[in-house]
């Protein structure tokens, strides 16, 4: 069975990083990180996600590529295929299965939050931002069901016709000139909150370490957290990995990919701290909606924020939009090659199943705000996806990626793949696969369940 050349290859090296990146960069990095910090106390939080990006997230992205280049097919057939190659069992494709199942599960949530994004776009860009105390306004679009589902819907379809039309057609394109302008924007962003806000006490929240605000369960978050924003432990990166053409170096690209990401997450957290430390009524730890009522003060102030505001919030979009796609992509792979189904059948039920799921999220917010069964651990739908994918679902993909790549390939697969230009790299990433990376994904994820709310 040999599928290289089902879904396409990318059109060159850079499709690949750009796809990646747009997969990596994301409300994970905007949305997600700033609220989890601020949550979380600060700097020991930031200091132990960029810990753990460095020692389990960099070995395993590159341990995640070179299976998905190495099996060159969905995440469950390449599973498939590098298990029959090692002569592993045939339980290892379950892997892949639960990667898919974690893809709906976050696209879930994802899409009803880039929806936010999208109602920010229109509130910007038809009254130059919100007339109310940012916080309301926030409030009110929260408690719209209605509202969230239409935006929700929005978001979905519009994530489908990427999907629909095919990795290289559907996406190169957009990575290519949403990344620049996001980041530039995001620097403008930086440079207004140095002059405007409380940058010292925003940038010492960030990079002083209070060790004595983190729990062990913040711990934990972290970890999640440097899967998550990596697009890690579920296959998404697998799938783009397959479409990677042979020769491309995979050491050096995933580095750049994790580079990129973390400057986009510092950037944001750098950009909405000083607001809120600035602003009466604003807390670091205000949960979800921080992004949403921080970032609005600031395009408030300046001269021509409404625009401003709709470009940055459209960027956000766009920026979610490259990531939602590689959450929906291996479960497509899949029906593509395994039911032969057109791309435009399969992504209709892949997505469709994820907006199903997505209407739980809607109404977390609003109709179903007290509804936190035991059965969801105490908590609202939103918040169980988002606990069940972070903190356990992608941790769990990883650890299995780092043994299944660290003990169950034969080494000089691993090698051929990676071709690094040095014995010792290869060493080094290896022993850290083999050796770090899992104890301390099994540790944290002991030590932090056990004490999770
Ligand atoms: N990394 C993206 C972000 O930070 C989200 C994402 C896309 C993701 N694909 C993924 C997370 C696969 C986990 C697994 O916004």
């Amino acid at each position: 069975m040999t599928a290289r050349g089902i879904h396409g290859v990318w059109g060159s090296r850079w499709t690949f990083t750009l796809a990646a990146t747009g997969s990596a960069v994301g409300l994970g990095n905007i949305w997600k990180f700033p609220y989890m910090t601020g949550e979380n106390g600060g700097g020991a939080f930031v200091l132990i996600y960029l810990a753990c990006i460095l020692t389990i997230g960099v070995p395993v992205m590159i341990a995640e590529v070179l299976m998905g280049r190495r099996g060159a097919m969905s995440p469950i057939n390449s599973m498939r295929h590098l298990a029959a190659e090692a002569g592993a069992g045939r339980h290892w494709h379950a892997l892949g299965w639960m990667g898919v199942m974690a893809g709906l599960c976050i696209m879930a949530f994802y899409s009803v939050v880039a929806g936010w994004t999208l109602h920010y776009i229109a509130l910007f860009a038809t009254g130059g931002g919100p007339s109310a105390p940012a916080g309301e306004t926030f409030g009110q679009l929260l408690a719209n069901p209605w509202r969230l589902l239409a935006l929700h819907t929005v978001f979905s379809l519009i994530t489908a016709l990427v999907v629909a039309l095919g990795v290289n057609r559907g996406l190169g394109a957009v990575s290519k000139y949403m990344m620049p302008f996001l980041f530039f924007s995001l620097l403008i962003l930086v440079g207004y909150s140095f002059a405007n806000g409380d940058f010292a006490a925003g940038a010492r929240f960030l990079f002083h370490p209070g060790f004595d605000e983190i729990s062990r369960a913040g711990v934990l978050q972290a970890l999640g957290h440097a899967f998550f924003t990596l697009s890690l432990g579920m296959g998404a990166i697998m799938a783009y990995g397959a479409y990677m053409p042979r020769r491309a170096p995979i050491g050096k690209t995933v580095l750049t990919i994790a580079a990129l990401d973390t400057m986009v997450a510092l950037l944001a957290g750098l950009a909405i701290f000083p607001i809120v430390f600035a602003t009466e009524g604003l807390e670091p730890s205000s949960g979800p909606g921080l992004l949403f009522v921080s970032l609005p003060v600031a395009f408030a102030g300046m001269p021509v924020g409404g625009l401003f505001g709709a470009l940055f919030f459209a960027l956000v979009a766009v920026a979610a939009w490259s990531s939602s796609v590689s959450l929906i992509e291996p479960a497509v792979a899949w029906l593509v090659e395994r039911l032969q189904w057109s791309r435009w059948r399969a992504t209709a039920l892949v997505t469709g199943t994820a907006w199903l799921l997505g209407i739980s999220c809607v109404l977390s917010f609003n109709l179903w705000a007290e509804f936190k069964p035991a059965w969801l651990l105490g908590r609202t739908p939103f918040d169980f996806l988002d606990f069940l994918t972070s903190q356990l679902l992608l941790p769990l993909g990883g650890l299995l990626i780092a043994l299944f790549v660290g003990w169950v390939m034969r080494p000089q697969d691993a090698a051929a793949e990676l071709r690094f230009a040095r014995q010792q790299t290869f060493d080094l990433w290896r022993f850290t696969l083999r050796y770090i990376s899992p104890v301390l994904v099994i540790l944290v994820l002991i030590v932090g369940l056990v004490d999770s709310p």
